[in-house]
């Protein structure tokens, strides 16, 4: 029950309270204070009825003055409470036009196929044209018409997955030199990039990786050119002109003669590490003089045209020029690995 005291409090108490409720339903429980069934006002009017009446009409009048005052103030506090919920909502709602956008992610091409775009590029400065074949091969482009007939040692060297009816998942991109020579004539440079297989898997070895073939046919295509080219290529991926480039003899049934090249390791600079195993040289790519074999299979005129043709794993190059230590990185689609590519 309101006190004398309480039920005398002035409209500007009033005011004040109104001015610290802070939504509609504080503004509310301070109507029913005041106005409510029980509140101060209420039980004020309840009261009248034990007055004389002389008193009644003056205090009932005094009341009434209070009563609309006190209504007058809760109304414009509402109406002022509602402003400003509307204000916030509007505010809170409105676009905000000068705002930088919000992008959705920009994706960034794999580090094995930035390899890809970066030999392609460099190769096609240099004249030459990017061909394409099929991974699904068979055995005469994948093996015989360079040089590798059935009973040949060599077919050992490639572990082949062998399909139904006598095809092959292409073991490497040499089959692209017998099919580019099907629709091409010499002169000719060519390179070709794309996945072959082989049943082989562990740190550095997964079954599916990409190889480059170039082959380049001249009337004057020379071992110095050969040479020459893939050193200045080496220097230029590596980013260092001064890279040393080792040549050496080595055995491919489609090239005669035959070399592995070796880099001058990226890593230690020679000094000696776990990637070149303690030797200091970093085997890359493996070339030579195209076969006098291959080219009597391809019908190119010998006496006019020699050339030679080189070949490269890209994974190893990435790996070697990314510093990255597990093939099998490239092929687990990890993010956090990717996005390091950007
Ligand atoms: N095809 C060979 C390999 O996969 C690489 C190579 C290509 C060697 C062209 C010489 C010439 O190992």
């Amino acid at each position: 029950m309101a006190d004398n005291r309480e039920s005398m409090a002035s409209t500007a108490d009033l005011a004040e309270a109104a001015a610290a409720c802070r939504d509609l339903a504080e503004l509310e429980q301070l109507r029913v204070h005041w106005l409510g069934k029980k509140g101060m006002l209420t039980v004020e009017m309840q009261r009248l009825g034990s007055l004389d009446p002389e008193t009644r009409r003056s205090v009932g009048a005094g009341l009434n003055r209070k009563k609309t005052a006190v209504q007058a103030v809760l109304d414009a506090r509402r109406q002022e409470l509602q402003q400003e919920h509307l204000d916030r909502r509007i505010r809170s709602e409105t676009v905000d036009v000068t705002l930088p956008g919000r992008s959705g992610g920009k994706g960034n091409l794999h580090p094995i196929r930035q390899t890809l775009v970066w030999i392609e590029t460099y190769f096609r400065q240099m004249g030459f044209e990017v061909a394409d074949g099929p991974e699904i091969e068979d055995d005469y482009h994948n093996f015989t018409a360079l040089n590798i007939p059935e009973d040949h040692p060599a077919r050992a060297m490639h572990d082949t997955f062998y399909l139904e009816g006598g095809q092959v998942l292409r073991t490497h991109t040499s089959p692209v030199q017998i099919r580019y020579l099907e629709t091409h004539e010499p002169p000719l440079r060519m390179i070709a990039t794309g996945r072959v297989y082989r049943r082989d898997s562990d740190l550095t070895h997964t079954p599916m990786f990409h190889q480059v073939e170039g082959l380049y046919l001249d009337t004057s295509a020379s071992f110095a050119d050969l040479r020459g080219l893939l050193a200045d290529f080496l220097q230029s991926f590596f980013g260092q002109s001064d890279l040393s480039v080792r040549f050496r003899p080595s055995y491919f049934p489609f090239t005669e003669p035959s070399a592995e090249v070796d880099v001058r390791c990226v890593i230690c600079q020679g000094e000696g590490c776990r990637v070149c195993k303690q030797t200091g040289w970093l085997e890359v790519l493996g070339c030579g003089m195209v076969h006098p074999a291959v080219l009597d299979g391809a019908g190119v005129d010998q006496e006019r045209f020699t050339g030679f043709a080189f070949g490269l794993g890209v994974e190893r190059l990435a790996m070697l020029r990314n510093g990255v230590n597990d093939l099998r990185l490239f092929f687990e689609n990890d993010l956090r690995f990717l996005r390091q590519f950007s």
